[in-house]
């Protein structure tokens, strides 16, 4: 049995930006790329409204600069917002030559185009989008390019425990090796030696207990970027997107934001209509405003759930915009083409994360970070609607091209210290986790969710502490498992969360705090940046 392996590039994440990576790069390395559990399974595979891009002839860069740059709350890099901006084009026909198929609609003059969709924050339309499934037609189009690409190895079950770095093995500056990982087939952990290694893992949104997200969205990029010293920043940005399902059974099933931009009213329980006495964009004003003022309604009148209608549209509008929400609503029950749709706010999107630049560089050599996992400047304090998937695929273009211009004077590894298993056993207490995952989430969604205030965040605090130290001799005693790794990762985020929430002392973005009501430029007009021990 095989425990080494050795690639040009390891490519940790198979969602959008990974396999966007993978495949920019085949032409000129050999690459592998993991994922944890199934190939597909991530948030890009769920992703509904679409990508944002300007493609229609009478919108512009400059709107959709600054509709971005307002939706951040005035801390986006203006740098990054420009470069995503400007490469979306190239984005968007790249996905067409890699056979995603865009809706598109016949216009009044006999052409046809692709039917772009309007969503919270955007002045324009300029959504495109493959009906409300659009990450599964990215995701299934990636896929099956990458499994007939020679050059590119995929390994599903592929668990990454933590970066092997020249630091960690006593080699001097730091330096990406590699990584170890825990193969979920064979039950143990092997070494993945690189030239060069990205983390491409998604976000952390299953920190909290109610989420839109995937059971893979961990944050374990982040974690394992901190554990090996990459600063991180602006956790405290944590995006509730505003409408998911109310159902005990849906699982926070996302009602997409297009719902809203193709007319849906915000209601209350007896049908009155509430958001335009707080933004006069009403549904369509930026996310971190609708959630809140769902959140502030819901409170005020003992609810739990709101109203989302569109059902005065056609019902042949309603199923050709929308067959995915419909069908699925259907079956637990909600006919959308007649009736409302009970909805709350669930975690949706993770804006900080791993720094980088703008080609996908961390602050460790050789080792980038793209896609959720990474805060690359764009989003700032609230991420702009559908600037998502956009920023996955023009970062692994840009971080493609970097390490394709530094392959010939970079160097392979030589073989690196196997995983020790020497001091560890079985785990006999399984209940330990599944117990410490539940309370992790509770607490956070209790207390660190759409509405903080610094009691609530310090008591947060206190229960993470405890939380980190049970699971850190759990982990040091027992035979690691995908869920004590996942476990791990999480109650790591849910600090860098909560350090960063407290550190803010103003409400900016998606950081609502009732202690310190107010946006304070003067003090807090920048990114909260957390440096880790082995940093520098
Ligand atoms: P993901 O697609 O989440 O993929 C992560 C990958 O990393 C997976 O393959 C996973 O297995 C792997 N991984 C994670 N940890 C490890 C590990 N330790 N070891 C090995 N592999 C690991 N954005 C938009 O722009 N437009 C939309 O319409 C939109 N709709 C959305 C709807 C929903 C329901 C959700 C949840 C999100 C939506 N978003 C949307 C956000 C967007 O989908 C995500 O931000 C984006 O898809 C993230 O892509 P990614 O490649 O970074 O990560
Ligand atoms: C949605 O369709 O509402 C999700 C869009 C996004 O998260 O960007």
């Amino acid at each position: 049995m095989k425990n080494q392996y050795q690639y040009d590039v390891l490519i940790i994440g198979a969602g959008a930006a990974g396999l966007s990576l993978a495949l920019s790069l085949a032409k000129h390395a050999r690459v592998a790329v993991l994922a944890k559990s199934d190939l597909k399974e991530g948030s890009t595979l769920y992703a509904q409204g679409g990508i944002s891009a300007v493609l229609d002839e009478k919108d512009t860069f400059d709107s959709h600069i600054s509709d971005t740059i307002a939706a951040g709350a005035g801390i986006c890099d203006e740098n990054a917002v420009q470069f995503t901006v400007k490469n979306a084009k190239q984005a968007i026909d790249w996905l067409i030559e890699n056979g995603v198929n865009f809706t598109t609609k016949k216009q009044p003059d006999g052409t046809t185009q692709y039917h772009l969709t309007k969503e919270g924050g955007h002045s324009h339309r300029r959504v495109i989008h493959s009906a409300d499934t659009t990450g599964q037609a990215i995701e299934e189009s990636l896929e099956k390019q990458a499994r007939k690409n020679p050059n590119i190895e995929l390994y599903e079950n592929h668990n990454v425990v933590d970066l092997i770095t020249s630091k960690k093995v006593g080699l001097g500056n730091n330096h990406c090796l590699g990584a170890y990982v825990l193969d979920r087939n064979q039950n143990k952990v092997v070494v993945f030696r690189s030239r060069f290694t990205v983390l491409a893992t998604g976000g952390a949104s299953k920190v909290y207990l109610y989420t839109s997200n995937p059971d893979v969205s961990t944050g374990d990029g982040v974690a394992i970027a901190w554990r090996a010293g990459c600063r991180v920043a602006n956790m405290e940005f944590i995006q509730f997107h505003p409408t998911c399902l109310y159902h005990p059974n849906a699982k926070s099933f996302l009602i997409s934001e297009a719902v809203r931009g193709e007319g849906g009213k915000l209601l209350l329980p007896d049908g009155s209509p509430f958001m335009h006495r707080f933004d006069s964009r009403g549904e369509l004003a930026p996310r971190d405003i609708v959630a809140r003022a769902i959140d502030h309604e819901m409170k005020r009148l003992g609810v739990d759930h709101l109203l989302l209608d569109i059902s005065y549209k056609s019902s042949e509008f309603i199923i050709e915009h929308f067959p995915n929400i419909y069908e699925r609503s259907k079956s637990f029950g909600y006919d959308m083409t007649k009736e409302p749709l009970p909805v709350v706010p669930a975690a949706h999107y993770t804006c900080g994360g791993v720094m980088t630049d703008l080609n996908g560089c961390t602050d460790i050599a050789a080792l980038y970070a793209i896609g959720e996992t990474a805060y690359t400047g764009l989003h700032g304090a609230n991420r702009m609607a559908s600037n998502s998937l956009l920023e996955c695929i023009v970062f692994a273009f840009a971080a493609a091209k970097d390490i394709v211009e530094k392959l010939d004077s970079s160097t392979m590894p030589n073989e690196l210290p196997h995983w020790d298993e020497s001091r560890v056993t079985d785990s006999d207490e399984e209940v330990v986790v599944a117990h410490n995952w539940d309370e992790l989430r509770r607490f956070m969604w209790d207390y660190v969710g759409i509405v903080r205030t610094d009691k609530r965040l310090q008591r947060a605090k206190r229960r993470v502490e405890m939380l980190q130290s049970e699971i850190m001799e759990y982990y040091s005693n027992f035979r690691v498992s995908s869920d004590l790794l996942e476990l791990r990762n999480l109650v790591q985020v849910a600090e860098l969360i909560i350090n960063s929430a407290i550190s803010r002392k103003e409400s900016r973005g998606l950081h609502f705090t009732l202690d310190y009501p107010k946006k304070d430029d003067v003090n807090f007009s920048k990114n909260t940046i957390l440096e880790p021990p082995l940093y520098k």
